[in-house]
């Protein structure tokens, strides 16, 4: 049984992300997608909400579970027994900040592998900023989200004035 974890902020989860699940999926018999703390970050929709539209998007993928987690990745990842973690590469500009992710987290468990996996080229542009952004302008983002997402963002911004 071949292991994955596929971490991120996922705030909220895109189409973009949803072709990587897709993917890794081919490759590994599991994939857990796991909502990580990233410090960096002040995040639009809580935990509990990012979790559960992660779960109604990657609903009909028996393989495919949707968890958060506190503290390192590499532990977690050691705590599900994964292979590996898997990221995804959208264009050279990723390049810098996920390279040295995968070296810290090699580093910190040599054990611990990253593989990284490319979306769909209609994807590369996309990320959860530029989403954000345009649907707190009213922009329609229905091309780009799950429908659950596009209308949990909807009611977000309808609801208060960020
Ligand atoms: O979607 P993101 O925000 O680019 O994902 C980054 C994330 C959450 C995978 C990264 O911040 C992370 O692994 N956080 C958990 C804490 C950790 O292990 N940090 C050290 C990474 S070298």
């Amino acid at each position: 049984m071949k292991i994955a974890i596929y971490p991120g902020s996922f705030d909220p989860i895109t189409n973009g992300h949803l072709d990587i699940i897709e993917r890794a999926t081919t490759i590994f018999d599991k994939v857990f997608v796991a909502i990580a703390q990233n410090t960096a970050k002040d995040p639009l929709f809580t935990v509990e909400e990012r979790l559960r539209l992660i779960k109604k998007s990657t609903n009909k993928n028996k393989n495919v579970e949707a968890e958060h987690f506190t503290g390192l990745l590499v532990e977690y990842a050691v705590s599900k027994k994964a292979h590996a973690i898997i990221r995804g590469l959208r264009a050279v500009s990723d390049f810098e900040y996920e390279f040295q992710m995968a070296l810290m987290n090699r580093n910190l468990r040599e054990d611990v592998e990253t593989v990284f996996l490319m979306p769909n080229e209609k994807y590369t542009y996309l990320n959860s900023s530029i989403i954000k952004e345009i649907a707190r302008h009213g922009g329609d983002v229905s091309n780009f989200v799950p429908e659950v997402v596009n209308n949990h963002l909807r009611q977000k911004f309808e609801n208060n004035n960020f």
